[in-house]
């Protein structure tokens, strides 16, 4: 049998180079490998956004963004997550059978209260809802990044707890698939996150992108010296969009010095600003005719919720709802 993947994204800001190359490019390379059901998690950007006109804009942003990039609606299931109400009263059947110890434990969680943010209950029972977006389609696999795979074993759990209290076989387990591509460095050398300030825009042209690209952090080995390309972040971002050739002739300048990084820099420039130019035209067709994006979105939500029905039917049946 096909195999099920699920995902979603949170609308929660600017998608970036870290986003496409961590995430956004697995998911639409998987569309063609089994069903893929993909969903924008704005039930989970509550926990942070909480502004009306920002949350529908950056979901509108979101949903383009994936059809832009070559989401095809007639391969993929892609809908947001608040069309299918049916994952809330999931989650409150889940949040039933879980232990407080296993949410105490959730690294997200802590890191964020570490950080000294309010934390709210929907923060803290946030991965509840995560585990019942995975449930109720009957997931086989979930590929995110590092970050989001504690959530993913809580999800196994959950359904385990369920299925033993309620001697049913209501859920099937799912297993995480981590993104080969490990993590995106930033134009400060950390990983690229739109936390820390230190994206390249997918969507980024003109003076914004070249601003951020020629801000990119490097070390202070004057020109005619040579370089180290491994250590370089300028080197590893031309690297996700060069030919290994290409890679390799870039390398060799750096290795042989006389080559500066103001210079590498502008190749990678043009690399990004080329990648994207193709996707760039077709996601402001889509921002400009918002009832197509609509369209998509609800059919999408249609065929989701039907799932998520047939789940939440057997639920409520196996703890005499
Ligand atoms: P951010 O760190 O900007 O808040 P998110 O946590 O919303 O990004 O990430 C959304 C998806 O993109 C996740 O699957 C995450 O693993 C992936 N991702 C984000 N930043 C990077 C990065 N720098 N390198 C690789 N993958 C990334
Ligand atoms: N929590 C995920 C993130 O922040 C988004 C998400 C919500 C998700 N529900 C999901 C991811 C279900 C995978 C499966 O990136």
């Amino acid at each position: 049998m096909a195999k099920r993947f699920l995902s979603g994204v949170q609308p929660s800001g600017k998608l970036h180079l870290g986003n496409y190359f961590g995430a956004i490019r697995q998911h639409i390379q998987l569309q063609n490998e089994g069903e893929a059901y993909y969903f924008i998690a704005n039930y989970h950007a509550l926990t942070t956004i909480q502004d009306a006109k920002t949350l529908r804009a950056n979901t509108r942003d979101v949903a383009a963004t994936y059809l832009a990039l070559g989401l095809d609606p007639a391969k993929a299931i892609f809908f947001r997550q608040s069309d299918v109400p049916e994952v809330t009263e999931l989650t409150w059947l889940l949040a039933t059978v879980t232990g407080m110890g296993l949410l105490e434990r959730a690294v997200s969680y802590k890191d964020k209260i570490a950080r000294g943010l309010q934390a709210s209950v929907g923060l803290f029972t946030y991965p509840v809802l995560m585990a019942a977006d995975i449930l109720a389609y009957g997931s086989d696999v979930v590929p995110v990044g590092q970050d989001q795979v504690q959530h993913v074993e809580m999800t196994q759990d959950m359904a385990e707890y369920f299925n033993n209290t309620y001697q049913c076989r209501v859920f099937r387990r799912p297993e995480y698939r981590l993104d080969k591509m490990a993590k995106v460095p930033g134009t400060d050398g950390q990983k690229m996150s739109k936390s820390y300030g230190n994206t390249i825009g997918i969507f980024s042209t003109g003076s914004e992108l070249k601003k951020s690209v020629m801000g990119i952090v490097t070390d202070s080995t004057p020109l005619e010296e040579p370089k180290d390309p491994s250590k370089d972040t300028v080197y590893a971002l031309y690297g996700l969009f060069a030919t290994p050739e290409e890679q390799e002739t870039m390398a060799e300048r750096y290795r042989k010095g006389g080559y500066g990084y103001g210079s590498a820099k502008k190749e990678l420039l043009t690399k990004v600003d080329s990648y994207f130019a193709p996707f760039r035209e077709k996601r402001q067709k889509l921002l400009d005719s918002p009832s197509d994006v609509e369209d998509v979105l609800a059919d999408g939500a249609r065929k989701a919720r039907a799932e998520a029905r047939k789940t939440l039917d057997a639920a409520r049946e196996a703890c005499g709802l």
